[in-house]
């Protein structure tokens, strides 16, 4: 673990308390309100160097750490996307320091566009796995052999199935499907979204593949859920912006809620 993160784990300690967090929740475009929901302590990223500089619109930046339906967990309200600075290893201090906090797993949560018919605005996608269509990677760079990170299971298996569980039990659909990254911040033309439909992508969006990797590469589990928030482009007449990523987040977010809340709440 850096040292950075070391004295992070030491500073948030000291404000939220030493108690081990169980698991990491990090809030896409849209869902940033879900922190509000955890009874704890909320430290501004500004007081955590090395934390993402998070700017972007809809996004909350700040680390919760509390307890949500009766478990230790550390929201992070706020993510830092590869195209804010061009760094896709934004994210890695925040991640290092859920690890030394005590976590053994992660579920990040985003709003993507669908390429699936089936899966419309206001629907939930559970990612099965993904596609790297940025070609970027967090760890390069990264000197040690442990850059060499298996992604055959990169989507863990058993926090999904836990997942669907409790999506099923909350009388929720949560389709599975596979999230194509694409750097952004323009969005997709209508020919890539053909071409990541021909390459098997079922939602497209602009985080969380960088995330996965770095949390894999720290030993941390991780599942992720999108939130439809728009039928990718030129698969509808519907015009693509920021605005109605942020405006049509909310209709899965309630959703969304409900799930994690479930899966915390059983989470043994
Ligand atoms: N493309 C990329 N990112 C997104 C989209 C999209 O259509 N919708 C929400 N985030």
């Amino acid at each position: 673990m850096s040292r950075n993160a070391d004295d992070l784990t030491t500073l948030i300690r000291s404000r939220a308390g030493a108690e081990p967090v169980r698991a990491g929740l990090i809030l896409g475009s849209g869902l940033g309100h879900l922190a509000g929901a955890v009874d704890g302590v909320a430290i501004p990223y500004a007081d955590l160097p090395g934390f993402p500089h998070a700017a972007v619109s809809g996004h909350n930046p700040n680390l919760v750490i509390g307890t949500l339906e009766g478990t230790r967990v550390a929201v992070f309200g706020a993510r830092e996307h590869y195209y804010e600075r061009g760094n896709p290893a934004a994210m890695r201090t925040a991640l290092e320091t859920l690890k030394a906090l005590g976590a053994d797993h992660l579920i990040a949560t985003n709003a993507a566009g669908s390429l699936r018919p089936d899966i419309r605005p206001g629907d939930l996608m559970l990612l099965s796995d993904h596609i790297n269509f940025s070609g970027l990677n967090p760890l390069i760079g990264e000197p040690t052999d442990a850059r060499f990170v298996p992604m055959g299971d990169a989507h863990d298996p058993a926090i999904r199935a836990a997942l669907q569980a409790a999506a099923q039990a909350q009388d929720i659909p949560l389709p599975q499907g596979v999230y194509a990254w694409y750097s952004g911040p323009s969005f997709e033309t209508p020919a890539e979204i053909r071409a990541i439909r021909i390459l098997g992508g079922d939602a497209v969006g602009m985080s969380t593949v960088p995330e996965v990797i770095l949390a894999r590469f720290l030993g941390l589990r991780v599942a992720a859920i999108s939130t439809i928030t728009n039928m990718a482009a030129g698969l509808s007449d519907e015009k693509i912006s920021h605005e109605h990523t942020k405006a049509m987040a909310p209709l899965g977010a309630a959703k969304l809620e409900r799930i994690l809340r479930h899966y915390l709440r059983h989470l043994r």
